[in-house]
């Protein structure tokens, strides 16, 4: 039986990424001109997933809002809250065992970006017959994700979540096949000390009792999305991934201003003078550009203006008025960020919102 059901995280209070995230659920964060969770869900079609099951947090309707009923997709998008609000990630899918019945099904962690296919972990968890596959990929420092641990043999042993002393250099992913053997699971784990039920819990339990637990490193890069800079990192990626093809220039612009192939311009950007595009970039409708140098790796959302500034390796929302001759470099700004000069005196004025941060 093929695969064809997914659960994805929609919720979470990714207090990491604020204050991007004080106002804007996370997984709508654009990266190269997208919002993030579209990533997860394409690559889940791509590999035959047709039902998308997304747990939002209590309340939230922004989320449902942006990405609809998967139509888009050609594909069904099914919102659930999970009962008592956000207790760790194998609560999520718990919460959607109504969903999936007795069918295997993929559980992806939304904020979780990968360059390949999918189709590769859904071959291997039929053709070696596995109750649960984990996507493991080679990291620096797997101290802050799930670790599988091998013993002698070499076979998966164990995974042990956020070790202090890692038992392997990979991390387990958030990219995870199961069978219905996940919900008998479920019901012998405890939360942790920090009062989760955590998805590593359920594959120490799998593995304890002799579930078949199988495992397939990712090629191609894979990140997620835990602190402001992967996003930076993301968003680069991303451009660089785009194919040339699907950037195109929805308004007028000369090929003195357009450096490089990889510019997309959305409808009625206005350019003035002196302004130097540089490949890759995206900038959305109804922008302002004037004196101002921009790119490479920068998107800017819709309604914004850009004048005596420069900007490069950067991600802009919609309604920023970036208007002083400053240089932007491995920022984010978000929505309806204002930069304007200030003329009185010889120091710098600040309006700004909790735990922003600037570096000067
Ligand atoms: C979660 C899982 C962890 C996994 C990681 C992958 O961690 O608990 O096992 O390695 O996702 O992104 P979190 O990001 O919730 O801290």
């Amino acid at each position: 039986m093929p695969i064809t059901k997914a659960i994805l995280t929609g919720g979470g209070r990714a207090t990491r990424l604020r204050p991007i995230t004080t106002t804007l659920n996370k997984h709508l964060i654009p990266l190269a001109g997208k919002p993030m969770i579209f990533y997860a869900i394409e690559k889940a079609v791509e590999a035959g997933i047709t039902e998308i099951f997304i747990n939002t947090n209590p309340g939230d309707t922004q989320l449902a809002a942006a990405v609809g009923n998967g139509e888009r997709w050609g594909i069904s998008i099914t919102y659930f809250e999970q009962p008592g609000g956000p207790q760790g990630i194998a609560h999520v899918v718990n919460a959607a065992k109504k969903f999936v019945g007795r069918d295997s099904f993929m559980f992806y962690l939304s904020d979780n970006i990968i360059l390949n296919s999918l189709a590769p972990l859904f071959k291997k968890f039929e053709s070696e017959n596995l109750d649960c596959l984990l996507a493991l990929s080679k990291v620096d420092d797997p101290t802050r994700f799930g670790v599988p641990q091998f013993n002698a043999a070499g076979e998966l042993s164990d995974v042990i979540e956020k070790p202090a002393v890692p038992p392997s250099n990979f991390a387990v992913t958030g990219i995870y096949v199961y069978r219905s053997s996940f919900f008998k699971a479920f019901k012998h784990i405890e939360k942790s000390a920090r009062g989760e039920y955590e998805i590593s819990s359920i594959h120490s339990y799998l593995l304890k009792e002799g579930y078949q637990v199988g495992y397939e490193e990712i090629t191609g890069w894979w990140k997620d999305t835990g602190q402001p800079q992967d996003l930076i990192t993301l968003n680069h990626l991303l451009l660089d991934q785009k194919p040339t093809q699907e950037f195109f220039c929805a308004s007028p612009v000369s090929q003195t201003v357009r450096q490089g192939d990889k510019v997309a311009l959305g409808r009625n950007v206005h350019i003035g003078q002196n302004v130097k595009l540089n490949s890759p970039l995206i900038i959305e409708d109804n922008c302002q550009l004037e004196n101002c140098s921009i790119g490479p790796y920068v998107t800017v959302g819709q309604n914004s203006t850009i004048k005596q500034a420069s900007l490069r390796e950067s991600i802009v929302f919609g309604g920023c008025r970036l208007e002083a001759a400053v240089n932007i470099n491995q920022s984010i700004l978000g929505q309806a960020t204002t930069i304007i000069p200030h003329h009185e005196g010889d120091f710098q004025r600040l309006v700004v919102g909790d735990q922003t941060l600037i570096e000067l």
